[in-house]
């Protein structure tokens, strides 16, 4: 099935229904950008920021050697999500973190100005660059004179928009062409009908909006108490990078890592969580001198492609994307790479959305924290510079480079469920999750075939045997009701790899029955070997 666009609905329904994730506040109508994690949406999230903290930071790549020929070195920093607010100023987030936006004036919806689409009549695509006439009433300029003036039908994809504004574009054009709204003159907007509005030419001009959330600190709502939410994790890294150095015995090169919470006032969020306006980041800054930034660029690169297909994402529906050009940050480094590792969900399909970013960053960042902050921040290397006579090396001082790759963890659970979901009509559950067992939130079903003859007890007592082993890793699901085919139907909707059944034989022989979810397949293993078996199945 990967190879198809598999039902966003139908994964969302079931995310819902098996607990994996729920709208924010719901019992109040949700609140657009924000979403909240069940029993086993938490426990998927916090597995995979586990997975991440293990590869990236307690065993660095798995033990992988760095184009140095040596081990990889990291180590973790947990930092505020509020910082002093000249933090902002410095990293360029007050100036230049915007997103162009147009309000439609009617319904007082806001747009993502270079989101926005537009049904054309397809004569009119070749007319509209350079089109810049306005019309005498201010209402409906003509491209030619045979253009009767019927609007043209603004959508946002995947949104409700989209069917209504085609069915009525259909209506007034034989032939239609879609076109994104930034490509359509300004003069032409009194034409352009946005989603929902009743009167056409209700779109503003594009402004640059501050996806920044603003708080204040302390009690009064004043100026200088402004502060912001962090959009990022990153910047908390730069401003300590100093402290770590000085109160650690890192060197260059190295790399400063966490996860934590970012918030962006996102325009149109949308698309599940894959756009929230609360959401969590996984990110390493690795500081490596610039004349090796080009090498660790590509290690991190191929390692972090590496590392999702690992856990699953390994087929069609994940690729490695250089940027152009164009596309680079502000801080990117010219012609040194970015590259994003980008997944096809569902809703992008057959294009693909990112997941992770990974971005030679230059010494941009602690460049300008130098300056802002009147704080050197350059790091001294005595491996570098002249050699002396004493056979010692004068040293070097610098502000190293940075390689980041970043993250989303929630995009990343978002990829896994979608990967996951699966359809089999013939199964007993026709919907399960074929999640990576390291990552699945429940580790297995432990289950009596029935409720008497010693069986439950045997059950109750393997299932406390493993609890206790893997209660670190996910849950252990003991099940007695219903038939055992439900209780495996149950367990595949969840996600769960593995099920132990206590059966007639248990009590002959002392084996019970394994049951693989993905193959459906079943073999007797020994009672005493049932924890062995998970732990070798877990990889553990
Ligand atoms: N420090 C660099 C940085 O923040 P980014 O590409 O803006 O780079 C990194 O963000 C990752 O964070 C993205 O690849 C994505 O997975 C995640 N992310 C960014 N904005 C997001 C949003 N609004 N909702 C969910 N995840 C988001």
């Amino acid at each position: 099935m990967s190879g198809a666009r598999k039902s966003m609905e139908r994964i969302v329904a079931l995310s819902k229904r098996r607990g994996y994730i729920y709208q924010a506040s719901e019992i109040y109508g949700g609140i657009n950008g924000f979403w909240d994690y069940g029993p086993l949406g938490a426990q998927l999230k916090k597995n995979l920021r586990e997975a991440w903290w293990e590869d990236m930071i307690m065993n660095p790549c798995g033990g992988k050697l760095g184009p140095n020929g040596e081990p990889v070195q990291t180590v973790p920093l947990d930092t505020c999500i509020i910082q002093h607010p000249r933090v902002w100023e410095a990293s360029g987030h007050i100036a230049g973190f915007n997103d162009p936006m147009v309000d439609c004036r009617e319904t007082k919806a806001r747009y993502r100005y270079d989101h926005l689409q537009v049904y054309v009549p397809s004569w009119a695509v070749p007319r509209l660059a350079g089109f810049s006439t306005q019309a005498a009433d201010g209402t409906s300029p003509r491209l030619t004179a045979t253009d009767d003036g019927k609007p043209f039908f603004a959508f946002m994809a995947d949104s409700p928009s989209e069917a209504k504004q085609k069915k009525k574009a259909e209506k007034a054009h034989p032939e239609l062409t879609v076109v994104l709204l930034s490509s359509i003159p300004e003069a032409l907007w009194p034409r352009v009908l946005a989603p929902d509005a009743e009167k056409t030419g209700s779109l503003t001009a594009p402004r640059a909006f501050n996806m920044m959330f603003k708080t204040y600190i302390g009690a009064t709502a004043s100026d200088d108490a402004v502060a912001y939410l962090r959009p990022e994790t990153a910047q908390g890294v730069f401003v300590q990078f100093k402290n770590v150095v000085d109160t650690t015995r890192v060197k260059v090169p190295f790399g400063i890592g966490g996860t934590g919470k970012s918030f962006r006032n996102e325009v149109t969020p949308r698309n599940y969580t894959f756009r929230s306006r609360e959401f969590e980041q996984m990110e390493l800054e690795f500081f490596c001198h610039a004349e090796n930034a080009a090498e660790w660029y590509a290690f991190w690169r191929d390692y972090r492609m590496s590392w999702w297909q690992s856990l699953g994402l390994a087929g069609e529906n994940l690729r490695l994307r250089e940027h152009d050009r164009e596309e680079l940050a502000h801080y990117a480094k010219d012609g040194a790479g970015t590259s994003d590792i980008e997944y096809r969900f569902p809703f992008t399909y057959p294009d693909f959305g990112e997941l992770e970013g990974i971005a030679h960053r230059s010494n941009f960042d602690l460049k300008r924290h130098q300056e802002y902050s009147r704080t050197k921040l350059e790091y001294f290397d005595s491996d570098r510079g002249e050699l002396l006579p004493n056979g010692a090396r004068k040293g070097e001082r610098y502000l190293p480079d940075v390689i980041e790759p970043a993250a989303g963890l929630d995009r990343g659970v978002l990829a896994i469920l979608c990967e996951a979901y699966s359809e089999d009509a013939a199964r007993p559950s026709p919907e399960f999750l074929k999640l990576h067992p390291r990552l699945a939130p429940i580790k297995a079903g432990v289950f009596p075939l029935v409720n008497k003859d010693g069986m439950p007890e045997i059950s109750q007592k393997l299932h406390q045997e493993l609890a206790r082993k893997f209660s670190r890793t996910g849950f252990i699901e003991h099940d007695a009701k219903s038939t055992i085919g439900k209780r495996y139907a149950r367990m595949d909707e969840a996600g769960t790899p593995y099920c132990f059944t206590i059966d007639g034989d248990t009590l002959q022989n002392q084996t019970v029955t394994a049951r693989d979810r993905d193959s459906g397949g079943q073999e007797r293993i020994a009672l005493d070997q049932v924890a062995n078996f998970l732990s070798d199945k877990l990889g553990l």
